[in-house]
């Protein structure tokens, strides 16, 4: 028996090359070897946009293409709509009560993005609990691994505190889940702060045009002390340089390049020039594979329907024994 993962992303924008470096690579291989279901997770995306359907709802068939276009194979992996399949909501409403309200409070990537989102108090109550309604999307799949970034970890463990409170009330249900963390370094964004975001406006995206990759690059964060070709300049910091320890197969060639931008008489433009070609090689025939099915979104939405379809057999199957053994099957 193959061990089930979930995964997902929440439809808020398009996918970019931090999506590819930190989770859609690790999914493409890992599909191979998993029963593998990929959420778009457009239920958690309103915890936050709660005012702005439009948006969630567009960004699901975004979303889709990026996986589609990227190598996520739907007849590998099972893609589903979060929001389709009722049963989790109704897990997260019962895990509800198996955490305490300063449990989630405590956990520092939600103490954070409350930071950033700059809610103070008037945070939606939704958006506090998403951790568990993420224990309910791992657990309604019964999936016992989850690849997640460090930040992540958090979640991890609040999910196997429910698993143990879970099956110590009611009996045994659950598996605890494993966290896999990739092992690939996170990407930076193209202004050198230490992670690439939707809404940042420091992302390169999948779905870049080649313009749009040269604009980009051309702008990248280097090294603001070297100004003339001839000045010595600094490797470590330097994004053009970290890229392309990324995505340049050319390990040896790359060396020589920091060696001789070290010592001086190496221009940036010839490096980010080089880093374009480097790009453009990856993100060219995602693109047009992108541009591609995006000609025909009703064949894309009827891959999610299956797929939502097929996913909620599953959940629905755990959610008969889980309401059996809270003793909530009363018409059966
Ligand atoms: N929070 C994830 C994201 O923002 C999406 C997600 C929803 C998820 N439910 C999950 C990830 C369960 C892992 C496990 O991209």
């Amino acid at each position: 028996m193959k061990e089930t993962i979930l995964t997902g992303d929440r439809p808020t924008g398009r996918l970019h090359l931090g999506h590819y470096v930190g989770s859609l690579q690790n999914r493409i291989e890992l599909q191979d070897k998993y029963k593998q279901f990929v959420m778009i997770a457009d239920a958690q995306a309103l915890t936050d946009n709660a005012d702005n359907p439009e948006r969630v709802r567009k960004n699901v068939l975004e979303v889709a293409l990026d996986y589609l276009a990227v190598g996520i194979d739907p007849e590998k992996s099972t893609i589903l709509i979060q929001s389709q399949i009722p049963e989790l909501s109704e897990l997260f409403g019962y895990f509800m009560n198996l955490v305490s309200l300063a449990r989630v409070e405590q956990n520092p990537t939600v103490k954070t993005e409350i930071k950033q989102r700059k809610f103070g108090r008037g945070i939606p109550a939704g958006f506090v609990m998403y951790p568990v309604s993420q224990a309910a999307d791992i657990l309604g799949f019964k999936a016992t691994v989850v690849p997640v970034g460090e930040d992540q970890l958090p979640m991890i463990e609040i999910t196997n505190d429910i698993v143990d409170r879970f099956n110590t009330i009611y009996g045994k249900v659950f598996d605890r889940v494993k966290a896999v963390v990739p092992k690939n370094a996170r990407l930076p964004g193209i202004d050198g702060s230490a992670k690439m975001g939707k809404s940042m406006n420091n992302a390169i995206f999948l779905s870049d045009s080649s313009k749009e990759i040269n604009e980009k690059v051309m702008m990248m964060y280097t090294d603001p002390k070297h100004l003339k070709v001839s000045d010595p300049g600094h490797v470590k910091g330097n994004m053009v340089f970290t890229y392309l320890d990324i995505f340049d197969p050319n390990k040896d060639e790359i060396e020589e390049l920091k060696n001789q931008y070290k010592k001086g008489g190496l221009g940036d433009v010839v490096l980010k020039k080089r880093l374009i070609g480097v790009l453009e090689k990856i993100i060219g025939p995602i693109r047009s594979r992108r541009e591609e099915l995006a000609k025909d979104p009703e064949r894309v939405m009827k891959i999610l329907e299956k797929g939502t379809l097929e996913a909620r057999e599953k959940v629905q199957e755990t959610l008969e024994e889980v309401r059996r053994a809270m003793k909530l099957d009363y018409f059966e």
